[in-house]
């Protein structure tokens, strides 16, 4: 039986008006979680949901070369990253990503982040008022460094701040924003490669177990070091998504201010399967990456439709997050739902699906997490007022944020 098709000959348009809301809105309409399309006048498949999930993150029938727009995968992962490799040579990359994501290595980080937080408040309180995403994007851009491995002073600091957030806000954009992101990438890039070097002729120490020791001296499937470039890529690969993070901290401040009823919930936050909860629930409901892209490398039939090699499909993320038939009233935020729970590793899809190690599921999910319920904590016992702004959440910028950035008014007094 054929699977139903979106009508327009081409819902390029559609797709950037309706954002993150495409897929959802087809499945709902067509009754179905599977249709084809036409994007950017390419043939596509759109799926979503938790069996669309289980097949697209299987471990074998996708590679992602090939299956984002050019410049997105430049501004995020890039060629010769770990997310461009496949089978044994993707593995053998992926095992020393999660070899960083140990428990105490993750717990380390959130003290760091603390220790940032510490720091930064009091800037914060002589200054009155501050737009927290900026302020997060400061703290995670020194809470990664740091947790990476590298020491740097305040400039290099702000310098790698300002290019982590232009590749992510360059990344689903045309015009200045793109032109901006690859600009600072490319410097981003060569600071990167000098790191490595640095690294390998013994100017800069690292010990054995940071990620960038650990990077710097790892031999991929074939023996050999990683050449400099591809190292660079990958560091990258590290910090900006770690300064990403400051996009899912500032959805929790917006979490806790615009519901009220979860915000008494969690209480004071000093219970911490009710903060964990509060986290994952802020991963599952605000809007991150809207689809993920894979092209069929090992042909199969799913839904009683043929994949073909080389077919472009579209995974949706958002989609399947607020997929109603896995989600009781998805468009409700509620942490009380306990999100985790749920999840057996292909509902709750913010960074992927399935196993970590043999697909291309985000290997950062421990620190993002660990990022968030540090903040949570830290934001509900800060005290701040949230002064009328605009905290409207754009759908059809990629990813996205409230208009605002989310400014705060600090407490009066010791706050
Ligand atoms: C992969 C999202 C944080 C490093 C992914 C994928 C998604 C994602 C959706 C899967 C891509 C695919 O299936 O092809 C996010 C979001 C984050 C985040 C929304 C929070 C802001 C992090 C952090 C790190 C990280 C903190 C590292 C410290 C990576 C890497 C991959 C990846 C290296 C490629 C994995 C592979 O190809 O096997 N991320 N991520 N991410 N992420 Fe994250």
């Amino acid at each position: 039986m054929p699977i139903p098709a979106d009508p327009a000959f081409d819902s390029t348009l559609s797709f950037l008006r309706e954002g993150y809301d495409y897929i959802g809105n087809r499945c709902r309409r067509l009754g179905s979680d599977i249709f084809t399309a036409r994007l950017m006048l390419r043939p596509v498949t759109c799926i979503a949901g938790e069996d669309a999930a289980r097949h697209f993150y299987d471990g074998e029938h996708f590679t992602r070369v090939g299956a984002m727009p050019p410049t997105t995968v430049r501004l995020l992962q890039d060629k010769g990253s770990v997310q461009a490799l496949d089978g044994a040579a993707h593995r053998a990359r992926k095992a020393m990503f999660l070899a960083m994501m140990d428990d105490a290595a993750i717990h380390a980080a959130g003290d760091m982040f603390d220790r940032q937080w510490d720091r930064a408040l009091r800037r914060w309180r002589e200054a009155g008022a501050i737009t927290f995403h900026d302020e997060a994007v400061r703290l995670c851009t020194a809470t990664a460094c740091e947790w990476i491995g590298l020491s740097l002073g305040r400039a290099s600091l702000d310098k790698r701040a300002e290019e982590q957030a232009a590749m992510v806000a360059g990344a689903g954009s045309v015009g200045p924003n793109l032109a901006r992101g690859l600009w600072l990438r490319r410097r981003s890039e060569r600071w990167a490669r000098r790191v490595i070097h640095a690294l390998r002729d013994g100017r800069l120490a690292a010990d054995s177990q940071t990620p960038i020791a650990r990077l710097a001296t790892f031999r991929d499937a074939n023996g050999a070091l990683l050449d400099r470039k591809t190292a660079g890529v990958e560091l990258l690969n590290l910090l900006r998504p770690t300064v990403a993070v400051a996009r899912f901290l500032t959805f929790a401040g917006l979490a806790l201010h615009e519901h009220p009823a979860a915000a008494q919930w969690l209480g004071d936050a000093r219970d911490p399967a009710r903060v964990h909860a509060f986290a994952q629930e802020v991963r599952r409901y605000y809007p991150f990456f809207p689809v993920i892209g894979g092209r069929v490398r090992k042909p199969f039939t799913w839904r009683g439709h043929d994949f073909g090699d080389g077919d472009w499909v579209l995974l949706g993320l958002h989609a399947t997050n607020h997929d109603p038939r896995l989600w009781d009233r998805p468009e409700r935020f509620d942490p009380a739902r306990r999100p985790e729970s749920l999840d057996d590793g292909f509902r709750l899809v913010p960074q992927g699906a399935g196993d970590h190690a043999a697909d291309h599921r985000c290997p950062g999910e421990w620190l993002t997490l660990e990022l968030m319920r540090r903040a949570i904590v830290r934001l509900r016992a800060l005290g701040a007022a949230v002064p009328p702004q605009d905290l409207t959440v754009p759908l059809d910028r990629f990813p996205t944020l409230p208009r605002s950035g989310l400014r705060l008014r600090m407490p009066a007094g010791d706050g």
